[in-house]
């Protein structure tokens, strides 16, 4: 794709967003943001991308925000409007002559067993009958998002207060990034759904261990439960309560070779991620 294409990513200013536009501004392609949020956009990038103000619940903000566009990314939070709001998008992206959308899906696992991972896959199926080119990338649990507490907990010198006892293979926000830019700027997709996990599935008690070996102190796992992660309220902690009966019953576990398949080496581990967190 030649650096002179215009991407659009949307969720830019968000965990994955944040780590995604850098690299491709990075690699000098032409960015755009779509953002409720456009100082935040500023602060975050400068001059570096083009700012389109807008919203997925404002169609009319939308044709500007996709004009000249000729890939994007498609991510937006879960909420009751996820497939709503990203629908809208796809069909204005359709209508502007955008031609391929990586989309940033649920986990594998939760579709068909969450509110949200269902409504990820309406805006597949919506894709699919759309005509353009697109991928759906299916991460599972983010790294850094779903150890972020554990991380905080081991150093503070408490002991790993754990919400289940099941294995999950999580997946490092980075490797998202990088499979996402992949798939934006291959002359080819993928098949979808591309299903991203880490190399690895390990349960609280294996970080535990990984984290007595890195900080050379003993880190137990506490008895306590934990709760859900602070901020997560309403729909969204329904949403997270279906998550972790699925992990529980040991769903999250499954492993796939996406990143080694697609980026040509290895997926980035909890290890890796500890030793940058406690070292
Ligand atoms: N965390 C996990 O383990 C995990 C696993 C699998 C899949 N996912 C999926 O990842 C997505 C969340 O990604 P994230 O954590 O990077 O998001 P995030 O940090 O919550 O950020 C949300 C982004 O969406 C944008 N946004 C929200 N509402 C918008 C609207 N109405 N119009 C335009 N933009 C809007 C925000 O931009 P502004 O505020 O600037 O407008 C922000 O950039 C969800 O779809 C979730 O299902 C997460």
């Amino acid at each position: 794709m030649p650096l002179s294409d215009l991407l659009l990513i949307t969720g830019a200013t968000g965990k994955l967003g944040r780590v995604l536009t850098p690299k491709l501004l990075a690699a000098g392609h032409r960015v755009r943001v779509l953002t409720r949020r456009p100082e935040t956009a500023r602060e975050l990038y400068g001059d570096r991308v083009e700012i389109a103000e807008g919203d997925f619940s404002v169609p009319a903000s939308l044709p500007a925000a996709l004009d000249g566009v000729s890939r994007a990314l498609l991510l937006s939070p879960i909420s009751e409007r996820l497939a709503k709001d990203q629908i809208a998008l796809v069909d204005a992206a359709k209508a502007a002559g955008v031609k391929r959308i990586v989309k940033i899906s649920g986990s594998d696992w939760t579709v068909g067993t969450s509110f949200s991972g269902d409504a990820h896959k309406r805006v597949e199926d919506h894709l699919a009958q759309s005509g353009l080119d697109y991928v759906a990338v299916r991460p599972t649990a983010w790294l850094q998002v779903s150890l972020a507490a554990v991380a905080a907990q081991i150093r503070r010198g408490e002991a790993i207060a754990a919400r289940h006892g099941a294995r999950v293979g999580y997946v490092d926000i980075r490797d998202i990034a990088d499979v996402a830019i992949n798939q934006l700027l291959a002359p080819k997709l993928a098949a979808s759904p591309l299903v991203i996990t880490g190399p690895e599935a390990l349960a609280i008690p294996d970080i535990a261990a990984l984290a007595t070996r890195i900080t050379g102190r003993p880190v137990g796992v506490s008895s306590a439960v934990a709760g859900l992660p602070p901020g997560v309220e309403g729909f969204e902690a329904e949403v997270v309560k279906q998550f972790f009966a699925v992990i529980a019953q040991g769903g999250a576990a499954g492993l796939t070779d996406t990143v080694e398949r697609v980026l040509g080496r290895k997926p980035r581990s909890v290890e890796d991620y500890l030793a940058e967190e406690l070292g």
